[in-house]
């Protein structure tokens, strides 16, 4: 059976939430999380699909826990396994940075061989700019804690289920 890595912070506050939200939601055993404060190359290379999540700080930068990591994963080999990122961003806040993350990590991974999986739709969403945008769509799941919490839920669940097809 394939292995799904389910990569955050998990000292954040919001991202950690969803975090867990995302595996209850994968069926428990289904996905591990694994502390991004605490990974390595070897974290990353031991599942087949991996989940990778973080929101936005600084004005479209990573948080410092993904900008220390990232560094220290420049020979990480990915080819063949399959990526799908979620982020989280305020769109009213930070309307021309919104979720910016998701297509730092998107660029990242990308690099690294793994093939991006789990592009959303932006409809539902008002901002000005975004480094998550590829084609018109996110590349991952966008979720706004500040403006939207209310639509978090369905958002997952259905980003869940695209990625079970996705990853199979
Ligand atoms: C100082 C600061 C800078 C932020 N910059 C951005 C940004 O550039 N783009 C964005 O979409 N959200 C931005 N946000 C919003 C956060 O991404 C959002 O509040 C998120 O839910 C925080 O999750 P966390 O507590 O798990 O880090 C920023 C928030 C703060 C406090």
């Amino acid at each position: 059976m394939k292995k799904t890595g389910l990569f955050y912070g998990v000292s954040t506050k919001k991202t950690a939430l969803i975090g867990k939200e995302i595996q209850e939601a994968f069926g428990e055993d289904k996905a591990d999380i694994v502390s991004v404060e605490e990974a390595g190359k070897n974290e990353f290379e031991r599942y087949d699909n991996l989940i990778v999540g973080a929101s936005t700080w600084f004005d479209g930068e990573l948080p410092s826990y993904w900008d220390e990591l990232l560094p220290e994963l420049d020979s990480l080999k990915l080819k063949g396994k399959k990526v799908a990122i979620f982020g989280l961003g305020d769109q009213e806040g930070y309307p021309e940075n919104f979720v910016d993350g998701i297509g730092l990590l998107a660029d990242f991974f990308e690099s690294a061989g793994a093939q991006v999986v789990g592009l959303t739709s932006t409809e539902g969403y008002t901002f000005e700019g975004s480094r998550a945008l590829r084609d018109g769509k996110f590349l991952g799941l966008a979720l706004d804690q500040e403006n939207q919490s209310d639509k978090t839920s369905a958002r997952i669940a259905d980003w869940v289920k695209q990625l079970k097809k996705e990853f199979a």
